[in-house]
Protein backbone atom coordinates (compact mmCIF):
# COMPACT_ATOMS: atom_id res chain seq x y z
CA UNK A 1 0.00 0.00 0.00
CA UNK A 2 1.28 3.38 -0.34
CA UNK A 3 1.12 5.54 2.38
CA UNK A 4 -0.56 9.08 2.08
CA UNK A 5 1.46 11.85 2.14
CA UNK A 6 -2.38 14.72 2.02
CA UNK A 7 -5.50 13.97 1.22
CA UNK A 8 -7.32 14.64 -2.12
CA UNK A 9 -8.59 17.85 -0.92
CA UNK A 10 -5.50 19.81 0.45
CA UNK A 11 -3.08 20.00 -2.30
CA UNK A 12 -3.04 23.92 -3.74
CA UNK A 13 -0.87 26.19 -5.57
CA UNK A 14 1.62 25.72 -2.51
CA UNK A 15 2.41 22.40 -3.08
CA UNK A 16 3.57 23.10 -6.38
CA UNK A 17 7.31 20.98 -6.72
CA UNK A 18 6.58 18.54 -3.79
CA UNK A 19 6.78 14.58 -4.14
CA UNK A 20 3.10 13.61 -2.84
CA UNK A 21 0.92 10.42 -2.43
CA UNK A 22 -2.48 10.04 -2.31
CA UNK A 23 -5.16 7.47 -1.85
CA UNK A 24 -8.62 7.64 -3.47
CA UNK A 25 -11.30 6.65 -6.05
CA UNK A 26 -11.49 7.56 -9.22
CA UNK A 27 -14.09 9.61 -9.61
CA UNK A 28 -13.97 10.54 -13.44
CA UNK A 29 -11.53 9.53 -16.19
CA UNK A 30 -10.61 11.42 -19.29
CA UNK A 31 -8.28 10.02 -22.12
CA UNK A 32 -6.87 12.15 -24.55
CA UNK A 33 -4.68 10.11 -26.59
CA UNK A 34 -1.14 10.38 -24.59
CA UNK A 35 -2.34 12.20 -21.32
CA UNK A 36 -5.03 10.33 -18.83
CA UNK A 37 -7.09 12.62 -16.67
CA UNK A 38 -7.98 11.21 -13.45
CA UNK A 39 -10.09 13.23 -10.74
CA UNK A 40 -9.16 10.95 -7.91
CA UNK A 41 -11.74 11.59 -5.01
CA UNK A 42 -11.57 11.33 -1.05
CA UNK A 43 -13.37 12.46 1.53
CA UNK A 44 -12.12 15.50 2.10
CA UNK A 45 -11.94 16.10 -2.12
CA UNK A 46 -11.07 15.38 -5.51
CA UNK A 47 -7.46 15.84 -7.14
CA UNK A 48 -6.69 15.49 -10.25
CA UNK A 49 -3.88 13.19 -11.61
CA UNK A 50 -2.26 12.86 -14.55
CA UNK A 51 -0.80 9.57 -16.17
CA UNK A 52 1.81 10.47 -19.57
CA UNK A 53 2.57 7.98 -21.66
CA UNK A 54 5.99 9.23 -22.81
CA UNK A 55 6.91 9.12 -18.87
CA UNK A 56 5.54 5.79 -17.62
CA UNK A 57 4.18 3.76 -20.70
CA UNK A 58 3.80 1.06 -17.68
CA UNK A 59 1.56 2.99 -15.68
CA UNK A 60 -0.49 4.33 -18.64
CA UNK A 61 -1.33 1.10 -19.82
CA UNK A 62 -2.58 0.45 -16.45
CA UNK A 63 -4.76 3.61 -16.37
CA UNK A 64 -5.97 3.44 -19.68
CA UNK A 65 -7.96 -0.08 -18.00
CA UNK A 66 -8.88 1.57 -14.68
CA UNK A 67 -12.89 2.35 -14.06
CA UNK A 68 -14.80 4.45 -12.29
CA UNK A 69 -14.69 3.76 -8.61
CA UNK A 70 -11.57 1.46 -8.91
CA UNK A 71 -9.82 2.22 -5.90
CA UNK A 72 -5.47 3.57 -5.98
CA UNK A 73 -2.65 4.86 -4.27
CA UNK A 74 -0.19 6.72 -6.47
CA UNK A 75 2.82 8.51 -5.97
CA UNK A 76 4.17 11.69 -8.03
CA UNK A 77 5.11 15.50 -8.38
CA UNK A 78 2.81 18.23 -7.75
CA UNK A 79 2.42 20.43 -10.90
CA UNK A 80 0.79 23.94 -11.12
CA UNK A 81 -2.04 23.42 -14.20
CA UNK A 82 -1.53 26.26 -17.45
CA UNK A 83 -3.67 28.90 -17.23
CA UNK A 84 -6.28 27.52 -19.45
CA UNK A 85 -6.91 24.27 -17.41
CA UNK A 86 -7.27 26.28 -13.93
CA UNK A 87 -10.90 25.12 -12.22
CA UNK A 88 -12.05 27.60 -10.13
CA UNK A 89 -14.71 25.49 -9.11
CA UNK A 90 -12.40 22.65 -7.72
CA UNK A 91 -10.31 23.61 -4.38
CA UNK A 92 -7.43 21.57 -5.78
CA UNK A 93 -8.04 22.93 -9.59
CA UNK A 94 -4.83 25.00 -10.07
CA UNK A 95 -2.54 22.18 -9.52
CA UNK A 96 -2.40 17.94 -11.17
CA UNK A 97 -0.19 15.81 -10.15
CA UNK A 98 1.80 14.18 -12.53
CA UNK A 99 1.95 9.98 -11.55
CA UNK A 100 5.03 8.55 -11.00
CA UNK A 101 3.88 5.15 -9.07
CA UNK A 102 0.91 3.33 -8.97
CA UNK A 103 -1.00 0.96 -6.76
CA UNK A 104 -4.43 -0.75 -7.91
CA UNK A 105 -5.86 -1.77 -4.36
CA UNK A 106 -9.29 -2.78 -5.90
CA UNK A 107 -11.28 -2.78 -9.33
CA UNK A 108 -15.10 -1.54 -8.97
CA UNK A 109 -17.71 -3.25 -10.63
CA UNK A 110 -20.03 -0.41 -12.65
CA UNK A 111 -21.18 1.56 -10.07
CA UNK A 112 -25.36 1.06 -9.91
CA UNK A 113 -25.86 4.43 -9.58
CA UNK A 114 -23.50 8.38 -10.65
CA UNK A 115 -21.97 9.03 -7.56
CA UNK A 116 -21.13 12.22 -8.76
CA UNK A 117 -24.64 12.88 -9.13
CA UNK A 118 -26.84 11.91 -6.39
CA UNK A 119 -30.11 12.55 -8.21
CA UNK A 120 -29.43 10.69 -11.39
CA UNK A 121 -31.38 7.06 -9.72
CA UNK A 122 -34.20 6.41 -7.92
CA UNK A 123 -34.27 6.70 -4.02
CA UNK A 124 -35.13 2.86 -4.07
CA UNK A 125 -31.97 1.99 -6.12
CA UNK A 126 -29.60 4.85 -4.03
CA UNK A 127 -30.82 2.63 -0.62
CA UNK A 128 -30.05 -0.58 -1.39
CA UNK A 129 -26.85 0.57 -2.64
CA UNK A 130 -26.41 2.97 0.61
CA UNK A 131 -22.71 2.62 1.27
CA UNK A 132 -22.12 3.63 -2.36
CA UNK A 133 -24.61 6.97 -2.12
CA UNK A 134 -22.42 7.54 1.11
CA UNK A 135 -19.85 8.64 -1.05
CA UNK A 136 -21.60 11.23 -2.70
CA UNK A 137 -20.41 14.95 -1.93
CA UNK A 138 -24.44 15.70 -0.22
CA UNK A 139 -24.29 12.73 1.65
CA UNK A 140 -20.24 12.91 3.26
CA UNK A 141 -21.27 16.49 4.14
CA UNK A 142 -24.57 15.55 5.79
CA UNK A 143 -22.35 13.22 8.01
CA UNK A 144 -19.49 15.90 8.51
CA UNK A 145 -22.24 18.16 9.64
CA UNK A 146 -24.02 15.38 12.20
CA UNK A 147 -20.59 14.61 13.73
CA UNK A 148 -19.58 18.28 14.10
CA UNK A 149 -23.54 18.82 15.99
CA UNK A 150 -22.72 15.72 18.19
CA UNK A 151 -19.87 16.94 19.28
CA UNK A 152 -20.68 20.74 20.20
CA UNK A 153 -24.05 19.33 21.89
CA UNK A 154 -21.52 17.02 23.89
CA UNK A 155 -18.64 20.00 24.49
CA UNK A 156 -21.86 21.88 25.69
CA UNK A 157 -23.28 19.88 27.87
CA UNK A 158 -20.04 18.85 29.42
CA UNK A 159 -19.27 22.55 29.95
CA UNK A 160 -21.96 22.82 31.96
CA UNK A 161 -21.30 20.02 34.35
CA UNK A 162 -23.73 17.58 32.88
CA UNK A 163 -22.66 14.22 33.17
CA UNK A 164 -23.30 11.70 30.02
CA UNK A 165 -24.52 8.46 31.27
CA UNK A 166 -26.05 5.56 28.87
CA UNK A 167 -28.95 3.97 29.86
CA UNK A 168 -30.15 0.55 29.12
CA UNK A 169 -31.04 -0.25 25.52
CA UNK A 170 -32.79 -3.66 26.85
CA UNK A 171 -35.75 -2.96 29.17
CA UNK A 172 -39.27 -2.64 30.40
CA UNK A 173 -41.61 -0.76 27.95
CA UNK A 174 -41.86 2.99 28.58
CA UNK A 175 -44.87 5.47 28.58
CA UNK A 176 -44.30 7.50 25.35
CA UNK A 177 -47.35 6.42 23.93
CA UNK A 178 -46.11 4.63 20.88
CA UNK A 179 -45.91 0.90 20.02
CA UNK A 180 -42.87 -0.67 21.56
CA UNK A 181 -40.67 -2.80 19.56
CA UNK A 182 -39.73 -6.00 21.75
CA UNK A 183 -36.77 -8.60 21.76
CA UNK A 184 -38.46 -12.07 23.18
CA UNK A 185 -35.72 -13.51 25.96
CA UNK A 186 -34.17 -16.50 25.56
CA UNK A 187 -33.13 -17.41 28.85
CA UNK A 188 -36.92 -16.20 30.44
CA UNK A 189 -39.13 -17.55 27.88
CA UNK A 190 -42.20 -15.51 27.35
CA UNK A 191 -41.04 -12.45 28.32
CA UNK A 192 -39.79 -9.91 26.50
CA UNK A 193 -37.70 -6.89 26.97
CA UNK A 194 -38.59 -3.66 25.63
CA UNK A 195 -36.74 -1.07 23.55
CA UNK A 196 -36.39 1.74 24.74
CA UNK A 197 -38.54 4.78 23.48
CA UNK A 198 -37.03 7.23 25.20
CA UNK A 199 -34.92 6.53 28.61
CA UNK A 200 -37.49 8.70 30.63
CA UNK A 201 -37.82 6.51 33.49
CA UNK A 202 -34.17 5.78 33.74
CA UNK A 203 -32.90 9.60 33.63
CA UNK A 204 -35.74 10.14 36.60
CA UNK A 205 -34.03 7.73 38.41
CA UNK A 206 -30.65 9.32 37.86
CA UNK A 207 -31.93 12.42 39.16
CA UNK A 208 -33.22 10.21 42.45
CA UNK A 209 -29.38 9.06 42.21
CA UNK A 210 -28.32 12.54 43.20
CA UNK A 211 -26.60 12.80 39.19
CA UNK A 212 -27.65 15.72 39.24
CA UNK A 213 -27.81 16.67 35.67
CA UNK A 214 -27.25 14.23 32.80
CA UNK A 215 -27.26 13.99 29.42
CA UNK A 216 -27.51 11.39 26.81
CA UNK A 217 -27.57 11.72 23.01
CA UNK A 218 -28.86 8.32 22.64
CA UNK A 219 -31.42 6.49 20.30
CA UNK A 220 -34.59 6.01 21.04
CA UNK A 221 -37.11 3.31 18.72
CA UNK A 222 -40.74 3.83 18.22
CA UNK A 223 -42.80 1.13 16.20
CA UNK A 224 -45.29 4.24 14.92
CA UNK A 225 -46.25 5.50 11.31
CA UNK A 226 -43.56 6.86 9.20
CA UNK A 227 -43.31 10.22 7.73
CA UNK A 228 -40.56 12.60 6.42
CA UNK A 229 -39.58 13.74 9.73
CA UNK A 230 -39.83 10.34 11.35
CA UNK A 231 -38.06 6.92 11.75
CA UNK A 232 -38.07 3.84 13.80
CA UNK A 233 -35.04 4.50 15.40
CA UNK A 234 -33.83 7.84 15.85
CA UNK A 235 -32.03 10.04 17.78
CA UNK A 236 -32.41 12.32 21.16
CA UNK A 237 -30.46 15.02 22.81
CA UNK A 238 -32.08 13.42 25.86
CA UNK A 239 -31.25 15.99 29.40
CA UNK A 240 -32.65 15.48 33.09
CA UNK A 241 -31.83 18.65 35.51
CA UNK A 242 -32.59 18.29 39.92
CA UNK A 243 -34.02 22.02 41.23
CA UNK A 244 -35.00 23.28 38.07
CA UNK A 245 -37.63 24.77 37.02
CA UNK A 246 -39.48 25.46 33.31
CA UNK A 247 -37.92 28.33 32.61
CA UNK A 248 -34.41 27.44 33.60
CA UNK A 249 -34.85 24.17 31.42
CA UNK A 250 -36.03 27.12 28.64
CA UNK A 251 -33.34 28.99 28.89
CA UNK A 252 -31.05 26.16 28.67
CA UNK A 253 -32.45 24.81 25.44
CA UNK A 254 -33.11 28.42 23.91
CA UNK A 255 -28.55 28.57 24.33
CA UNK A 256 -28.45 25.24 23.06
CA UNK A 257 -30.19 25.50 19.49
CA UNK A 258 -28.97 29.57 19.80
CA UNK A 259 -25.07 27.74 19.65
CA UNK A 260 -25.86 25.05 17.57
CA UNK A 261 -27.04 27.40 14.85
CA UNK A 262 -24.48 29.53 15.06
CA UNK A 263 -21.50 27.45 15.10
CA UNK A 264 -22.95 25.46 12.59
CA UNK A 265 -24.73 27.67 9.92
CA UNK A 266 -22.95 31.21 11.40
CA UNK A 267 -26.77 31.97 12.12
CA UNK A 268 -27.26 34.35 15.00
CA UNK A 269 -30.73 33.74 16.84
CA UNK A 270 -32.44 36.04 18.98
CA UNK A 271 -31.19 35.83 22.84
CA UNK A 272 -34.85 34.97 23.82
CA UNK A 273 -37.04 33.09 21.75
CA UNK A 274 -41.21 33.56 21.11
CA UNK A 275 -43.21 32.09 23.69
CA UNK A 276 -46.77 31.24 22.79
CA UNK A 277 -49.37 29.12 25.05
CA UNK A 278 -50.42 25.99 23.26
CA UNK A 279 -54.04 27.20 23.14
CA UNK A 280 -52.54 30.68 21.51
CA UNK A 281 -51.09 28.15 19.47
CA UNK A 282 -54.05 26.64 17.85
CA UNK A 283 -56.28 29.58 18.23
CA UNK A 284 -54.28 31.31 15.82
CA UNK A 285 -52.46 28.47 13.67
CA UNK A 286 -54.78 25.45 14.09
CA UNK A 287 -51.33 23.43 15.40
CA UNK A 288 -49.11 23.18 18.27
CA UNK A 289 -46.31 23.27 16.07
CA UNK A 290 -46.99 26.42 13.55
CA UNK A 291 -44.57 27.63 10.80
CA UNK A 292 -43.88 31.22 11.69
CA UNK A 293 -42.16 32.29 8.70
CA UNK A 294 -45.35 33.35 7.22
CA UNK A 295 -48.25 34.97 8.75
CA UNK A 296 -52.08 34.47 7.58
CA UNK A 297 -53.69 33.57 11.19
CA UNK A 298 -57.11 31.63 11.53
CA UNK A 299 -59.88 33.82 13.06
CA UNK A 300 -62.94 33.00 15.07
CA UNK A 301 -66.29 33.10 12.31
CA UNK A 302 -68.82 32.81 14.72
CA UNK A 303 -69.88 36.24 15.14
CA UNK A 304 -70.53 36.65 11.71
CA UNK A 305 -72.03 33.57 11.15
CA UNK A 306 -74.46 34.20 13.67
CA UNK A 307 -75.63 37.46 11.90
CA UNK A 308 -76.10 35.49 8.51
CA UNK A 309 -79.01 32.97 6.60
CA UNK A 310 -76.06 30.50 6.57
CA UNK A 311 -77.62 27.60 8.33
CA UNK A 312 -74.95 24.75 8.00
CA UNK A 313 -72.80 26.73 10.19
CA UNK A 314 -75.71 27.83 12.63
CA UNK A 315 -76.75 24.23 13.38
CA UNK A 316 -72.36 23.16 13.78
CA UNK A 317 -72.15 26.27 16.19
CA UNK A 318 -75.44 25.48 18.50
CA UNK A 319 -74.04 22.08 18.03
CA UNK A 320 -71.04 23.68 20.44
CA UNK A 321 -69.12 23.24 17.32
CA UNK A 322 -66.80 26.23 16.06
CA UNK A 323 -66.41 28.03 12.60
CA UNK A 324 -62.82 29.70 11.64
CA UNK A 325 -61.61 30.89 8.68
CA UNK A 326 -58.75 32.48 7.43
CA UNK A 327 -57.46 34.68 4.38
CA UNK A 328 -55.12 34.21 1.27
CA UNK A 329 -54.13 36.57 -1.51
CA UNK A 330 -54.43 36.30 -5.19
CA UNK A 331 -57.76 34.90 -5.02
CA UNK A 332 -57.44 34.56 -9.45
CA UNK A 333 -55.23 31.52 -8.46
CA UNK A 334 -58.21 29.96 -6.78
CA UNK A 335 -60.15 28.33 -9.85
CA UNK A 336 -63.16 25.82 -9.08
CA UNK A 337 -61.04 23.36 -9.81
CA UNK A 338 -58.12 24.25 -7.24
CA UNK A 339 -60.63 24.58 -4.43
CA UNK A 340 -62.51 21.06 -5.31
CA UNK A 341 -58.54 19.87 -5.04
CA UNK A 342 -58.22 21.81 -1.63
CA UNK A 343 -61.17 20.49 -0.44
CA UNK A 344 -60.45 16.83 -1.63
CA UNK A 345 -56.78 16.78 0.29
CA UNK A 346 -58.58 18.33 3.47
CA UNK A 347 -61.63 15.78 3.17
CA UNK A 348 -59.16 13.25 2.70
CA UNK A 349 -56.41 13.80 5.01
CA UNK A 350 -57.58 15.97 7.91
CA UNK A 351 -61.41 14.67 8.35
CA UNK A 352 -63.40 17.94 7.23
CA UNK A 353 -66.54 17.55 5.35
CA UNK A 354 -65.98 20.85 3.28
CA UNK A 355 -64.01 24.01 2.42
CA UNK A 356 -66.34 27.25 2.30
CA UNK A 357 -65.21 30.35 0.69
CA UNK A 358 -65.71 33.80 -0.71
CA UNK A 359 -63.87 36.25 -3.01
CA UNK A 360 -63.16 39.81 -2.16
CA UNK A 361 -62.65 40.81 -5.57
CA UNK A 362 -63.72 44.71 -7.34
CA UNK A 363 -64.32 45.70 -3.86
CA UNK A 364 -67.19 43.27 -2.44
CA UNK A 365 -67.35 39.86 -1.17
CA UNK A 366 -68.20 37.30 -4.00
CA UNK A 367 -68.80 33.53 -4.75
CA UNK A 368 -69.52 30.59 -2.36
CA UNK A 369 -70.74 31.43 0.76
CA UNK A 370 -71.18 35.50 0.61
CA UNK A 371 -74.83 35.33 -0.25
CA UNK A 372 -76.18 34.26 2.88
CA UNK A 373 -73.88 37.28 4.05
CA UNK A 374 -76.13 40.73 4.70
CA UNK A 375 -74.04 44.07 3.60
CA UNK A 376 -73.01 45.27 6.64
CA UNK A 377 -72.19 42.11 7.55
CA UNK A 378 -69.52 41.61 4.46
CA UNK A 379 -68.11 45.26 5.26
CA UNK A 380 -67.39 44.35 9.16
CA UNK A 381 -65.81 40.95 7.93
CA UNK A 382 -63.68 43.29 5.38
CA UNK A 383 -62.88 46.15 7.91
CA UNK A 384 -62.51 43.64 11.18
CA UNK A 385 -59.89 41.48 8.72
CA UNK A 386 -58.17 44.12 7.09
CA UNK A 387 -59.11 41.86 3.74
CA UNK A 388 -57.14 43.07 0.80
CA UNK A 389 -58.09 43.20 -2.47
CA UNK A 390 -58.32 40.29 -4.71
CA UNK A 391 -57.98 37.99 -1.13
CA UNK A 392 -60.31 34.97 -0.62
CA UNK A 393 -61.48 33.62 2.50
CA UNK A 394 -61.34 29.69 3.49
CA UNK A 395 -63.98 29.04 6.00
CA UNK A 396 -64.56 25.49 7.61
CA UNK A 397 -66.87 24.43 10.67
CA UNK A 398 -66.87 21.49 12.56
CA UNK A 399 -66.10 20.07 15.90
CA UNK A 400 -63.30 22.39 17.29
CA UNK A 401 -60.39 19.77 16.77
CA UNK A 402 -61.41 19.35 12.86
CA UNK A 403 -61.79 22.67 12.30
CA UNK A 404 -58.01 23.76 13.50
CA UNK A 405 -56.45 20.43 12.08
CA UNK A 406 -57.74 21.23 9.19
CA UNK A 407 -57.27 25.28 8.73
CA UNK A 408 -53.77 24.39 10.13
CA UNK A 409 -53.04 22.20 7.01
CA UNK A 410 -54.85 24.26 4.42
CA UNK A 411 -52.51 27.24 6.49
CA UNK A 412 -49.39 25.53 5.75
CA UNK A 413 -50.86 24.54 2.20
CA UNK A 414 -51.46 28.06 0.91
CA UNK A 415 -48.78 29.24 2.24
CA UNK A 416 -46.34 26.98 0.48
CA UNK A 417 -47.98 27.50 -2.56
CA UNK A 418 -48.26 31.25 -2.63
CA UNK A 419 -44.54 31.36 -1.62
CA UNK A 420 -45.06 32.98 1.56
CA UNK A 421 -42.02 31.30 3.36
CA UNK A 422 -38.80 33.23 3.17
CA UNK A 423 -36.35 29.54 3.00
CA UNK A 424 -33.74 31.50 4.91
CA UNK A 425 -35.65 32.42 7.77
CA UNK A 426 -35.92 30.95 11.27
CA UNK A 427 -38.48 31.11 13.22
CA UNK A 428 -38.02 29.64 17.14
CA UNK A 429 -40.68 28.87 19.16
CA UNK A 430 -41.35 28.04 22.59
CA UNK A 431 -45.09 26.53 23.31
CA UNK A 432 -45.87 25.90 26.85
CA UNK A 433 -49.20 25.38 29.19
CA UNK A 434 -49.92 22.16 26.53
CA UNK A 435 -53.14 20.50 28.34
CA UNK A 436 -52.20 17.63 30.97
CA UNK A 437 -54.68 15.04 29.46
CA UNK A 438 -56.89 14.79 26.51
CA UNK A 439 -60.23 12.60 26.45
CA UNK A 440 -58.98 9.57 23.82
CA UNK A 441 -62.92 8.72 22.40
CA UNK A 442 -61.53 5.42 21.38
CA UNK A 443 -60.41 3.96 24.53
CA UNK A 444 -63.55 6.13 26.56
CA UNK A 445 -60.32 7.33 29.25
CA UNK A 446 -58.00 10.69 29.45
CA UNK A 447 -54.74 9.64 28.01
CA UNK A 448 -51.31 11.65 28.89
CA UNK A 449 -50.75 14.66 26.17
CA UNK A 450 -46.76 14.28 27.35
CA UNK A 451 -46.55 11.63 29.43
CA UNK A 452 -47.60 10.21 32.91
CA UNK A 453 -44.97 12.02 34.81
CA UNK A 454 -45.38 15.28 33.73
CA UNK A 455 -46.39 17.65 36.46
CA UNK A 456 -49.77 19.42 36.49
CA UNK A 457 -49.51 23.70 36.59
CA UNK A 458 -49.62 24.26 39.91
CA UNK A 459 -52.33 26.94 39.80
CA UNK A 460 -54.57 24.18 38.09
CA UNK A 461 -54.65 21.10 40.53
CA UNK A 462 -57.63 21.94 42.03
CA UNK A 463 -59.26 21.12 39.16
CA UNK A 464 -57.77 17.74 38.06
CA UNK A 465 -61.17 16.11 39.66
CA UNK A 466 -63.34 18.13 38.29
CA UNK A 467 -62.77 19.25 35.35
CA UNK A 468 -59.56 17.47 34.32
CA UNK A 469 -59.71 18.49 30.45
CA UNK A 470 -59.22 21.91 31.96
CA UNK A 471 -55.86 21.39 33.64
CA UNK A 472 -52.55 22.83 32.09
CA UNK A 473 -49.26 21.19 32.88
CA UNK A 474 -46.02 22.51 32.87
CA UNK A 475 -45.09 20.52 29.70
CA UNK A 476 -43.10 22.53 27.14
CA UNK A 477 -42.37 22.27 23.50
CA UNK A 478 -39.34 23.40 20.86
CA UNK A 479 -40.83 24.18 17.58
CA UNK A 480 -38.78 25.74 14.41
CA UNK A 481 -40.00 26.21 11.20
CA UNK A 482 -42.85 24.32 11.72
CA UNK A 483 -40.76 21.16 12.92
CA UNK A 484 -41.78 19.81 16.69
CA UNK A 485 -37.27 20.08 17.46
CA UNK A 486 -37.77 18.99 20.83
CA UNK A 487 -40.26 18.59 24.27
CA UNK A 488 -40.42 17.79 27.87
CA UNK A 489 -42.16 18.39 31.55
CA UNK A 490 -41.20 19.12 34.93
CA UNK A 491 -41.85 15.74 36.90
CA UNK A 492 -44.09 14.98 39.41
CA UNK A 493 -41.42 14.24 42.00
CA UNK A 494 -44.33 12.86 44.81
CA UNK A 495 -45.30 9.64 44.92
CA UNK A 496 -49.07 10.47 45.94
CA UNK A 497 -49.62 13.25 43.19
CA UNK A 498 -48.33 10.54 40.77
CA UNK A 499 -50.92 7.70 42.35
CA UNK A 500 -53.55 10.75 41.84
CA UNK A 501 -52.65 10.83 38.13
CA UNK A 502 -52.18 7.45 37.28
CA UNK A 503 -56.09 6.97 38.87
CA UNK A 504 -56.58 10.06 36.35
CA UNK A 505 -55.14 8.20 33.93
CA UNK A 506 -56.97 4.89 34.38
CA UNK A 507 -54.17 3.01 34.98
CA UNK A 508 -54.83 0.51 38.14
CA UNK A 509 -52.91 0.22 41.29
CA UNK A 510 -51.88 -3.49 40.05
CA UNK A 511 -50.51 -2.05 36.87
CA UNK A 512 -49.00 1.21 38.24
CA UNK A 513 -47.12 -1.51 40.39
CA UNK A 514 -46.33 -3.51 37.12
CA UNK A 515 -45.65 -0.92 35.37
CA UNK A 516 -44.20 1.90 37.07
CA UNK A 517 -43.27 0.02 40.64
CA UNK A 518 -39.33 0.42 40.55
CA UNK A 519 -39.66 4.15 39.57
CA UNK A 520 -42.53 5.05 42.39
CA UNK A 521 -40.58 2.61 44.65
CA UNK A 522 -37.34 4.78 44.04
CA UNK A 523 -39.43 7.88 44.41
CA UNK A 524 -40.19 6.83 48.13
CA UNK A 525 -35.92 7.43 48.89
CA UNK A 526 -35.79 10.85 48.51
CA UNK A 527 -36.87 12.18 45.20
CA UNK A 528 -35.70 15.84 44.29
CA UNK A 529 -37.77 18.26 42.21
CA UNK A 530 -37.19 17.63 38.99
CA UNK A 531 -37.32 18.14 34.97
CA UNK A 532 -36.09 17.65 31.56
CA UNK A 533 -36.34 17.48 27.48
CA UNK A 534 -35.42 15.66 24.82
CA UNK A 535 -34.50 16.94 21.59
CA UNK A 536 -35.31 15.76 18.07
CA UNK A 537 -31.35 15.02 17.32
CA UNK A 538 -31.71 14.35 13.73
CA UNK A 539 -34.59 16.81 12.73
CA UNK A 540 -31.82 19.60 14.47
CA UNK A 541 -29.42 18.18 11.96
CA UNK A 542 -31.90 17.79 9.09
CA UNK A 543 -32.93 21.44 9.59
CA UNK A 544 -29.44 22.74 10.09
CA UNK A 545 -28.66 21.48 6.45
CA UNK A 546 -31.97 22.86 5.10
CA UNK A 547 -32.65 19.44 4.17
CA UNK A 548 -37.04 18.01 4.48
CA UNK A 549 -36.29 14.56 4.43
CA UNK A 550 -34.93 12.74 8.01
CA UNK A 551 -33.14 9.64 6.02
CA UNK A 552 -30.57 12.30 4.28
CA UNK A 553 -28.76 13.12 8.08
CA UNK A 554 -28.80 8.95 8.82
CA UNK A 555 -25.93 6.64 7.54
CA UNK A 556 -28.21 3.80 7.72
CA UNK A 557 -32.22 4.94 7.45
CA UNK A 558 -35.21 2.58 6.88
CA UNK A 559 -37.74 3.28 4.52
CA UNK A 560 -41.52 4.49 5.50
CA UNK A 561 -42.22 1.34 5.99
CA UNK A 562 -39.77 0.46 8.08
CA UNK A 563 -37.57 -1.29 6.06
CA UNK A 564 -33.81 -1.56 5.24
CA UNK A 565 -33.72 -2.34 1.63
CA UNK A 566 -30.25 -2.46 1.72
CA UNK A 567 -29.64 -5.35 4.64
CA UNK A 568 -33.73 -6.80 4.18
CA UNK A 569 -34.14 -6.15 7.62
CA UNK A 570 -36.67 -7.09 9.27
CA UNK A 571 -35.95 -10.64 7.93
CA UNK A 572 -36.78 -14.11 8.89
CA UNK A 573 -35.19 -16.07 11.96
CA UNK A 574 -34.56 -19.31 11.75
CA UNK A 575 -36.52 -22.53 12.89
CA UNK A 576 -33.88 -23.03 15.74
CA UNK A 577 -33.82 -19.51 16.64
CA UNK A 578 -37.37 -19.65 17.04
CA UNK A 579 -37.63 -22.94 19.14
CA UNK A 580 -34.96 -21.18 21.03
CA UNK A 581 -37.08 -18.56 22.22
CA UNK A 582 -40.03 -20.71 22.16
CA UNK A 583 -42.03 -18.48 19.40
CA UNK A 584 -43.82 -19.94 16.70
CA UNK A 585 -45.15 -17.55 14.07
CA UNK A 586 -48.84 -17.84 13.35
P1 LIG B 1 -40.92 13.32 22.83
O1 LIG B 1 -41.71 12.08 22.63
O2 LIG B 1 -41.61 14.64 22.62
O3 LIG B 1 -40.36 13.41 24.33
O4 LIG B 1 -39.64 13.24 21.92
C1 LIG B 1 -38.67 14.27 21.90
C2 LIG B 1 -38.30 14.66 20.48
O5 LIG B 1 -37.81 13.53 19.76
C3 LIG B 1 -38.11 13.70 18.37
N1 LIG B 1 -38.82 12.50 17.88
C4 LIG B 1 -38.54 11.86 16.74
N2 LIG B 1 -37.63 12.09 15.79
C5 LIG B 1 -37.58 11.24 14.73
N3 LIG B 1 -38.37 10.15 14.60
C6 LIG B 1 -39.30 9.86 15.53
N4 LIG B 1 -40.05 8.75 15.40
C7 LIG B 1 -39.42 10.74 16.67
N5 LIG B 1 -40.22 10.76 17.77
C8 LIG B 1 -39.84 11.84 18.49
C9 LIG B 1 -38.96 14.94 18.24
C10 LIG B 1 -39.46 15.13 19.64
O6 LIG B 1 -39.75 16.48 19.91
N6 LIG B 1 -38.98 11.49 27.10
C11 LIG B 1 -39.59 12.65 26.48
C12 LIG B 1 -38.80 13.91 26.72
C13 LIG B 1 -38.89 14.43 28.14
O7 LIG B 1 -40.02 14.54 28.67
O8 LIG B 1 -37.84 14.76 28.66
C14 LIG B 1 -39.72 12.40 24.99
O9 LIG B 1 -39.19 11.46 24.43
O10 LIG B 1 -38.12 16.02 17.84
Amino acid sequence: MIKRSHTCGELSENSVGKNVSLNGWISKTRNLGSLIFIDLRDRYGKTQIVFSEESNKQNFDIAKSLGLEDVIGIRGMVVRRPNEAINKDMLTGKIDVEVEGLVVYNESKPPPFDINNRDSSMEENRLKFRYLELRTAELQRNMLVRHQASLHVRNFFSEKDFLEIETPILMKSTPEGARDFVVPSRIHKGRFYALPQSPQTYKQLLMVSGMDKYFQIVKCFRDEDFRADRQPEFTQIDIEMSFVDQEEIIALGTSLIKSLWSKILDVDLPEKFLELTYRECIDMYGSDKPDLRFDMKLFDFSDYVNSSDFKTFKEILKNKGLVKALVCPNSQNYSRKVIDQLTDYLKRYHKAKGLAWMKYEGGKLDGGISKFFPDDIQKKIVDDQSVDENSIIFIIGDIPSVVNKALGALRLELGSRENLINKSDWCPLWVTDFPLVEWDESSGRWHALHHPFTSPHSGDSEMLNQDPGRVRSLAYDIVMNGYELGGGSIRIHDSKQQANIFKLLGISDDEAKEKFGFLMNAFSYGAPPHGGMAFGFDRIVMLLLGSTQIRDVIAFPKTTSATSLMDNSPSKINDEQLKELSLQIK
